[in-house]
């Protein structure tokens, strides 16, 4: 009776749980979807089209300009890959214009230069921008995916039953583990609730995925990244405890680099999205990007903020004279188990000057007992100046990003 009692425990856990040992740190990489969108027509926008050649472009260039190593490992496909018709078997098969190779050649391309491939589908019966959906094939697709070599699937929600999600993802999870081939699973259910004020099942997306969007989609503009921030704030404390290794919320990609940011307002979205250990998925053109936006994607101080090993997901302390103080706890501790800190200053002032404000360690819950060392992200400069007060001058819809190593 024991016996059986262990096996069907051993079965069903294998069964409902998420257990890939994926995304230990938020995942990193490059997405098309943002900046290049459903752009199929490669005769007149030859290097903008979804197509073979923008990823193997894309892949060059994560490899040749150092993204790779800074840990941006995932180049992912998004929507629009595919043909309007799966094949006789029943397949997906990508579009045989745009993709003339295949998916398993892709992949393989990508693999050759060390990185990882990812692949977008849909829960539904299409996908949002009305390609062949899944509903139907859970099984099957999952299949496709690990024989082309997907590493890192990411799994929309259009065009289906927001109430059978939590249940269709985790049978789609299922099939992705009994596959064999680790991916990591990024579920988008619930930016099909929340957004229109229905609570997600946190406790079911961690057994499922490894990642979830849970809002609307970014748009290239500072007004974009307010929105999103500002709903990741309201509900931080519902969210925040979710986040850990192996499970993270997701307020979609990095649009530094883009036509809507400006310099100072993509380091604010570099240092928001670091000290919510978000995953860091960049979506922008590689290739033109101008270096000084490149150097904030390659930062390599925030990135070890937002890839801390504890895994904890910063939030915002203290609003006061429309200055936001976020906070992470980070390692090293210190002997007696005290964090250290990732601490941000994100200004929604627009009074030209930088302005100058000054945080208590105190209220931002900065309680080392022998205080912090200092060290400025983004110039590289120690800034501390032995008070248990930090004063800084954030530039307007700008940051300033420290790092507070405990004493
Ligand atoms: C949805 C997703 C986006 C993108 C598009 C593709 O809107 O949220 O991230 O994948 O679909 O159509």
């Amino acid at each position: 009776m024991f016996k059986l009692f262990v096996l069907a425990v051993v079965a069903f856990g294998g069964v409902t749980g998420l257990d890939n040992g994926l995304a230990r740190t938020p995942p990193m990489g490059w997405m098309n979807w943002q900046r290049y969108r459903c752009e199929t027509d490669c005769d007149k926008y030859p290097d903008e089209c979804v197509s073979e050649k923008l990823f193997k472009t894309m892949a060059d260039k994560m490899v040749s300009d150092g993204y790779l190593k800074a840990g941006y490992e995932y180049i992912i496909v998004d929507d629009c890959w595919s043909a309007m018709e799966r094949d006789e078997e029943d397949r997906l098969v990508a579009d045989p214009i745009r993709f003339p190779s295949g998916m398993k050649a892709l992949a393989d391309y990508v693999h050759n230069l060390g990185l990882k491939f990812g692949l977008y589908g849909d829960f539904g019966t299409h996908t949002c921008a009305g390609y062949p959906g899944s509903i139907n094939h859970l099984e099957l697709d999952a299949q496709t995916y690990a024989s082309w070599g997907v590493d890192y699937v990411k799994l929309d929600g259009c065009y289906a039953d927001s109430d059978i999600m939590e249940e269709g993802y985790a049978e789609y999870g299922k099939y992705l583990n009994a596959t064999g081939r680790p991916m990591v699973f990024s579920c988008s259910w619930p930016a099909y609730q929340e957004p229109l004020g229905e609570e997600s099942n946190y406790e079911a997306l961690k057994k499922t995925c490894n990642l979830w969007r849970n809002y609307d989609d970014i748009m290239d503009s500072w007004q974009s990244v307010n929105s999103i921030t500002s709903w990741f704030v309201d509900n931080q404390d519902r969210l925040a405890p979710h986040s850990g290794p192996g499970h993270w919320n997701d307020p979609d990609m990095l649009i530094i680099g883009d036509f809507g940011l400006s310099y100072e307002q993509s380091k604010a979205q570099m240092t928001i999205w670091c000290l919510m250990a978000a995953p860091l998925i960049m979506s922008n053109d590689l290739v033109n990007i101008q270096p000084e936006f490149r150097d904030i994607l390659l930062n390599k101080k925030a990135l070890k903020i937002n890839q801390d090993e504890l895994g904890i997901q910063g939030t915002m302390k203290v609003f006061k004279n429309n200055i936001a103080a976020w906070v992470k706890p980070i390692l090293p501790l210190s002997s007696t188990g005290e964090y250290s800190y990732g601490v941000g200053f994100i200004s929604y002032r627009d009074d030209g000057i930088k302005y100058p404000i000054d945080f208590t360690f105190e209220e931002l819950g900065l309680d080392g007992k022998y205080g912090y060392d200092i060290l400025d992200v983004f110039t590289g400069e120690w800034v501390d100046d032995g008070t248990d007060i930090i004063s800084v001058r954030v530039p307007p819809s700008g940051a300033v990003f420290l790092k507070a190593i405990v004493i």
